[in-house]
């Protein structure tokens, strides 16, 4: 996508030095673009864990990459695997890239050949990344026209939650696909974008990117998107996941679960919207079983902006109230009006899901064995080591 009017991707290999690779470090956004750049897989560790790069397929593709430069400096394997998938639990496409370096590099035989495979699949999920967000933004577009229709040209209302944008992945995003899809295609499109606290996601890095692509929208307070559904306000809502079931039920950043009740009373149609990467085909029961990070609770007690050109935080809280900071939460399938993916959309259940990805459909004992999380229980605990401070 377009920054400034010159075209970025959140990753990519340094154009003349191929032992760095270079991201969007999103801690300065939206005050400061700031190219970053990684030469070995701690630092890569480091950017996932502490948000320099966030995102389902970002954090995917960042640790192909991050696999890359493990094979490139002689480093264990194995050790660089379980240092990577240690950095955050929760978007299952972290663990499902390193899975996907692991099983191509050791395929090759002479070192050579491993750093070389580990740099093609890197590059590959990274590829595969931007192409299957922009036929998200295909399918998805469908969507948007069928509202536009039936609205006769008055403008059509997208709400949105955090950031499953541009900056979310290699590139077009999962959720804001069809938007831009939509609004290249001169169609009236505005987007409420929730501020997704604690973070600010929404404020920072939604806001900002359809801000530099041109698109109408608005923040808006995390707790306003249930108001603006009862006034019809909102045509349709779509977010990303960090992980879905293979049986529909979608894992994203804290307070989707709520917008997803809204829109099912106001009968609002709720999409999510992925890239196969992001299923997970071993868990059934979302509730149950997706790991939900816990983060720390400094983030919840505090508030950060710019001032006079600099990064201020400040203190929200009474300096002694306890603050919990949960992730994510998990919206069950029944809420949610469909799946857009890279092959289509579907409903969010088993068999329609199984219908578009039928390849998965009859090894799950062998996926469970592939697919290991560090994380064996469903929270990981605020006091963690690896939890990350604000930016
Ligand atoms: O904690 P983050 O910023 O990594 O959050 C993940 C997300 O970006 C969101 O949950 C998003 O909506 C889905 S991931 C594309």
């Amino acid at each position: 996508m377009n920054v400034g009017g010159q075209h970025f991707r959140t990753i990519w290999l340094k154009a003349d030095d191929a032992r760095i690779v270079q991201l969007i470090d999103q801690r300065f956004l939206p005050h400061r673009f700031v190219v970053e750049g990684i030469a070995t897989v701690e630092q890569m560790a480091t950017a996932i864990r502490d948000m320099h790069v966030r995102g389902a397929g970002l954090i995917g593709a960042a640790a192909g990459y991050g696999m890359y430069l493990a094979a490139r400096g002689g480093a264990d394997l194995m050790q660089a695997a379980a240092q990577l998938k240690a950095t955050r639990p929760t978007a299952v496409n972290l663990a499902w890239a390193i899975d996907r370096q692991l099983h191509a590099i050791a395929a090759a035989d002479l070192a050579k050949d491993k750093v070389a495979t580990a740099l093609a699949t890197a590059k590959q999920i990274a590829d595969e990344d931007a192409e299957y967000c922009r036929l998200i933004g295909r399918h998805g577009l469908e969507l948007i026209h069928r509202i536009a229709r039936e609205k006769h040209g008055k403008q059509i209302n997208v709400l949105t939650h955090c950031n499953a944008g541009w900056l979310a992945f290699v590139d077009h995003g999962s959720a804001t696909s069809p938007i831009y899809a939509a609004h290249d295609e001169g169609l009236p499109v505005h987007v409420w974008v929730d501020e997704t606290r604690p973070r600010n996601q929404g404020s920072k890095l939604t806001a900002w990117e359809l801000g530099e692509h041109g698109v109408p929208h608005t923040v808006i307070a995390d707790n306003t998107g249930g108001h603006l559904m009862q006034r019809g306000d909102v045509d349709l809502v779509i977010v990303g996941t960090d992980r879905t079931t293979y049986t529909g039920d979608v894992a994203n950043k804290i307070g989707t679960y709520l917008k997803a009740l809204a829109a099912k009373d106001n009968n609002v149609p709720f999409y999510v919207a992925l890239p196969s990467s992001s299923f997970d085909w071993t868990m059934r029961d979302g509730l149950a079983e997706i790991p939900i990070e816990q983060r720390a609770a400094e983030e919840v007690r505090h508030a950060d902006g710019w001032a006079n050109g600099e990064r201020v935080e400040v203190r929200l809280t009474p300096e002694n109230s306890a603050a919990a900071n949960y992730g994510f939460d998990v919206t069950p399938r029944r809420l949610v009006t469909g799946l857009i993916t890279e092959r289509g959309i579907c409903e969010a259940n088993e068999k329609s899901i199984l219908a578009l990805f039928p390849e998965h459909a009859s090894s799950a004992p062998t996926r469970k064995a592939t697919l290991l999380s560090p994380f064996s229980s469903r929270e990981m605990g605020a006091g963690d080591k690896s939890v990350a401070s604000p930016g």
